[in-house]
């Protein structure tokens, strides 16, 4: 029996896995265990520097000749072949099977029923391979992913596996093909009005029929055809604020379905006012992310996501750079509901690699096919605004950078001629000199707040914005004195950094000076700040010296708390008060301590023990005080403005490690996270508690991960205990009801907190 409608199936469950040695070509008969997928194999797998340490010499831009970078890639078991296999019951009735994946962490190969029936290299582009041919009704069907992640291909934790999405999805005669439907809005603002293009792909000559709904799920509008259009009058406009999002419903006549979400605004890059939208400048106030979620790894996770960006967002970040590669389509959902635009960058290579076994391999073959895909399956996100074609590209040096930078914008514009394509040039006289610039329709600078004005002054027709900036890094709770600029930065015994977010590697910067470059230069468009949450790998500036697993570039860190960084951030990025004491008040007495205080209200005054403590100077949101003789007891900052108090932040000197506080920090659709945080008797937090904290979690949910946010703690996160660092450590748990999780420590009263979770 024919069936005429569209089913769609995620395939979670039902998956074996197996990991096997390079070279393997048989698949293997023994070893394999169940997984769900998205699953990242390299996350469970202990830390070492016999993984994957590469030679810093391979790195163009990054010359040093004999040096191993360690743990550039996270130190975890990223390479290797894995073997994926799930027994599949195709009902009959569809005249299509497709499998539908978000990405495979990489070199994915796809076998079906004995048959390779599709590949792709790059671990981050999605692709669909079509099981029709090869169907079997009568027999069980069986479909394998092998994935060869080789060693030295990324500067950052690719994760491995099967770590995003994958759906069958069974389709009737006619229909519309993967990444099929586009509906491009030009908003006319003076006439208040929106004219949507709308195109679709089908397999077969077809009847489509659309109908759109509004943001409240009214039908406002129909029409017929695989081109047509349909004028909208008084759209509901996408913004940051109110981000409206209206649907497509796009159905053929032998009843195939699809749903494409999109929104209605007007987004421009100029050279005078940088980015408008909706005809408003706005500064994008950015940062930059790469795709691991710390604690649970790479494996998609659209809970994990979303608290990563209410975190940003509630920091006045409105911008996010998906670093240097294209994301999970999922993340631009989240970031069209949030109202948050995104810069989409395809390549962090092009043909001159940065890692041995980089994208410079695949590049004549795929460059054009990656591109395309990721711009047909992302056009219709309002929350795209711009497409960066490449990361810091080593041809840009070189004259025939000119030729592939025209190359790529070419086939973006063929792709979508709606957004602008930019390319984040870390070189950008040499990108001037070569003609790279000339190929892009917007200058992305990186690391040159110093020049916004001079390029701005050679080239007053160009659009100029700061596709990467500052890179400050810090360790968070950790504080040494004296407080000095350390560009570069000091290195330190315990291989940490300081949090006065005052240290940055060479070539960086602090944040400080792109507050000041971007309020000097209203005809940048904003940057993209290097980076919001710590990410596994890259653990500059200790790359060579020790086993640093993760950055410390952050303004969050591995495990999403905040440090000091992010009320630099929230005070320089929102109207909303703050006031933010560092460092922790526990020092030996006598003890001269830096006092910095980040804010953005009028006046403060700080008090030691009641007595008011004489400010040094100010500088931007900092309020300095300097060389403060420690006592012991309590310092309280308090803020005003037009003469009134608004709000006063505290920190006391703390005893000795006796309770704990567990904060429910996260919860939602099945994910849960504890902050747990060691107090004195008096309830004081203990900045320097690094006591091995234990976790039990019962009731309708588990365990997952926990970490400390510590840069150098190489403990397997699935371990069911964690050091505290500063202080400080964060669970993860699965909750599909309530659940109860159980902290304890020597010397330390257990406690227990219960959290209702479940889908929300
Ligand atoms: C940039 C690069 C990023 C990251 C950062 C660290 O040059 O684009 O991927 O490596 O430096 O500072």
């Amino acid at each position: 029996m024919k069936i005429n409608a569209r089913k769609t199936i995620e395939l979670t469950t039902g998956w074996q896995f197996v990991r096997t040695e390079f070279g393997t070509t048989q698949m293997p008969a023994d070893g394999w265990q169940t997984v769900t997928v998205p699953h990242d194999w390299a996350i469970t797998g202990s830390f070492s520097p016999d993984h994957d340490p590469q030679p810093l010499e391979d790195s163009v831009l990054d010359y040093h000749p004999n040096v191993i970078h360690l743990c550039r890639s996270g130190g975890l078991p990223v390479y290797g072949v894995g073997w994926y296999k799930i027994a599949l019951d195709l009902p009959e009735g569809y005249a299509s099977y497709i499998i539908e994946f978000d990405g495979i962490m990489s070199r994915g190969e796809i076998w079906y029923n004995g048959v390779c029936i599709g590949q792709r290299p790059y671990g981050y582009s999605s692709f669909s391979v079509d099981l029709t041919p090869y169907v079997r009704f009568d027999q069980p069907n069986e479909l394998i992913v092998k994935v060869n992640a080789l060693t030295k291909t990324s500067r950052w934790y690719p994760g491995a596996g099967i770590y995003r999405p994958v759906r069958l999805v069974m389709k009737p005669e006619k229909h519309i093909l993967y990444n099929g439907v586009w509906a491009r809005p030009e908003v006319d603002l003076d006439k208040d009005e929106a004219l949507v293009q709308i195109q679709v792909r089908t397999n077969a000559p077809a009847t489509v029929q659309h109908k759109i709904l509004d943001p409240n799920g009214a039908l406002i509008a129909e029409a017929e055809g695989t081109e047509t259009q349909v004028l909208i009058p008084h759209p509901q406009l996408w913004n940051t604020e109110t981000p409206h999002l209206y649907t497509l419903v796009s159905s053929t006549d032998a009843g195939d379905e699809v749903r494409t979400r999109f929104g209605i605004r007007k987004a421009q890059f100029t050279a005078d006012c940088g980015f408008l939208l909706n005809g408003r400048q706005m500064k994008i106030n950015g940062v930059c992310m790469h795709h691991d979620f710390g604690m649970l790894g790479a494996a998609w996770n659209e809970s994990a996501a979303r608290r990563q960006l209410e975190l940003l967002k509630e920091m006045g970040c409105n911008g996010l750079r998906t670093t240097h590669n294209p994301p999970q389509p999922t993340l631009l959902d989240l970031c069209d509901e949030m109202g948050i635009v995104v810069m989409e960058e395809a390549f962090d290579e092009w043909h001159i690699g940065k890692e041995v076994n980089g994208y410079h391999l695949d590049f004549d073959a795929w460059a054009e096919r990656d591109l395309r895909d990721m711009i047909e399956r992302d056009r219709n996100h309002p929350s795209i605004v711009i497409y960066s074609i490449g990361n810091e590209i080593p041809d840009q040096t070189t004259p025939e950078g000119k030729e592939t930078c025209r190359f790529l914008t070419r086939i973006c514009h063929e792709t979508d001629d709606s957004r602008p394509v930019t390319c984040g040039f870390n070189r950008p006289d040499a990108a001037i000199e070569n003609g790279l610039a000339d190929e892009v329709d917007v200058i992305g600078i990186n690391y040159n707040p110093g020049n916004y004005q001079k390029y701005h002054d050679a080239h007053p027709e160009w659009v100029i914005m700061a596709s990467e900036t500052v890179s400050c890094i810090s360790s968070r709770g950790e504080y040494f004195q004296p407080a000095v600029k350390e560009m570069p930065v000091i290195k330190h015994d315990n291989y940490q950094v300081n949090s006065y977010d005052w240290s940055a590697p060479p070539f960086c910067y602090i944040p400080d000076m792109e507050f000041d470059a971007q309020k000097k230069a209203p005809f940048v468009g904003g940057c993209f700040v290097w980076t919001g949450f710590d990410y596994l790998g890259e653990p500059t500036p200790y790359r060579t010296d020790a086993l640093g697993r993760s950055s410390y570039f952050g303004i969050l860190d591995l495990a999403g708390m905040k440090k000091d960084r992010y009320y630099a951030y929230a005070a320089n990025w929102t109207d909303t008060p703050v006031l933010h004491l560092l460092p922790h008040w526990n020092w030996a007495p006598g003890t001269p301590v830096d006092v910095h205080c980040y804010t953005n209200l009028e006046q403060v005054e700080l008090f030691l023990n009641g007595r008011q403590i004489p400010l040094s100077r100010v500088e931007g949101f900092r309020w300095i005080y300097e060389q403060i003789p420690f006592e012991a007891g309590e310092l309280k900052a308090i803020g005003y403005k037009d003469g009134q108090k608004v709000m006063e932040d505290v920190v006391h000197t703390a005893g000795a490690p006796a309770k704990l506080r567990l904060i429910e920090n996260w919860n939602r659709d099945g994910l849960v996270f504890v902050e747990a945080q060691i107090l004195d008797q008096e309830g004081h937090l203990c900045p320097n508690a690094a006591c091995t904290l234990h976790f039990e979690v019962t009731g309708a949910g588990k365990y997952l991960a926990s970490d400390n946010g510590n840069p150098i703690d190489t403990r397997t996160f699935s371990e069911p205990w964690c050091n505290a660092f500063h202080g400080k450590a964060m669970i993860a748990c699965a909750a599909d009801d309530a659940i109860f999780v159980r902290v304890s420590g020597d010397g330390i009263e257990a406690t227990t907190i219960q959290i209702q979770g479940g889908k929300q």
